[in-house]
């Protein structure tokens, strides 16, 4: 997870405290988060988990930005573990009475918090209360930068449906320039092997992105042929800045998922989003509700993925008590 003072990301170990992205995280401290959710998915099904786990530990969700998934499969994962799981209202905090995040946050920890687990408009948020606090921090989102969750929910997705991750072609498309779920995916499939293509208009999909050891297209028809997987973004209108897309019903036009684009992609291409989505603006309606479609899968797999992120950082925890 997080890289200790010492430079290593190790799993279990004492410095390996937080998990604020997934940049640097080498496919074997992946592969064994997945394993661990993997085994939460078959728990959560059969309404049998260990729910003494966690008891005695607090978790606090302390969303700034608006959140449905990624707040209540935290809330859901930190009880089914049996942690004390509160969520504070940014809304109805101190907050407005212009307390700063770090004050925020240095009050949290007094209250002998275990876990906090961050969302933030500002990139680098979660990273910059990791150094302030005792609790282990989660990054649930900041800004453009990452959302580490959301992309292992979506390799634990994949994994499940095709069988590994590794040498798949992955087309990430629309808003990838204020997507932190797309940097997250990036790091992590890239880390892995798979070759992923970045797709949209170049107001939303620079060519610099390459960088990241992406390939980039400006068109669908060149982005979508013979991928395995389609993973469709947001347009995230609150983090830019200007007019960068046209109206609604021409960036569908142009860039929307539709039958007759997703047919250029494999037989079968798994369809995925983070949400929430925008129904008739980055995607058809009737692709997000098919058969290809595992939109609603990746939200099952959040539960399991963030119960394996709790477990192993307060096993971490544990050890560096000790
Ligand atoms: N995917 C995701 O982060 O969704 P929420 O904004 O609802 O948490």
């Amino acid at each position: 997870m997080a890289e200790g003072q010492s430079g290593g990301s190790r799993f279990f170990g004492p410095s390996d405290r937080h998990l604020l992205g997934i940049q640097g995280m080498h496919p074997s401290r992946i592969e064994p988060i997945l394993d661990l959710a993997e085994s939460y998915v078959l728990m959560n099904r059969s309404r049998k988990t260990p729910r003494d786990l966690l008891r005695g530990r607090t978790i606090i969700n302390l969303f700034f930005e608006d959140s449905t998934r990624t707040r209540t499969s935290f809330e859901l994962a930190g009880k089914r573990l049996g942690a004390d799981v509160v969520n504070m209202s940014v809304a109805q905090s101190s907050v407005n009475k212009g307390e700063t995040l770090l004050d925020t946050a240095a009050t949290l920890n007094a209250m002998r918090t275990d876990l906090l687990v961050v969302r933030h408009a500002q990139s680098g948020a979660p990273a910059l209360l990791a150094q302030k606090v005792d609790a282990s921090v989660i990054n649930a989102g900041d800004g453009t930068h990452e959302h580490p969750t959301q992309a292992l929910l979506d390799a634990l997705t994949i994994r499940r449906h095709l069988g590994r991750i590794e040498g798949l072609t992955v087309a990430i498309c629309g808003d990838v320039a204020h997507s932190r779920v797309a940097r997250s995916n990036i790091h992590l499939l890239t880390s892995m092997a798979c070759r992923v293509r970045v797709v949209g208009p170049p107001t939303l999909v620079p060519r610099s992105l390459a960088s990241l050891g992406v390939e980039v297209h400006h068109r669908m028809e060149d982005g979508l042929r013979d991928v395995d997987v389609v993973m469709m973004l947001r347009l995230q209108r609150e983090r830019m800045s200007g007019g960068l897309v046209p109206s609604a019903r021409e960036y569908f036009r142009f860039y929307g998922l539709d039958r007759r684009r997703l047919e250029l992609a494999k037989p079968g291409a798994l369809v995925m989003h983070p949400g929430p989505m925008n129904r008739g603006v980055e995607i058809d309606s009737q692709i997000a509700d098919s058969d290809q479609s595992v939109i609603r899968e990746q939200v099952e797999m959040g539960v399991a993925v963030r119960m394996a992120v709790l477990d192993l950082l307060s096993r971490s925890k544990r050890s560096s008590r000790s």
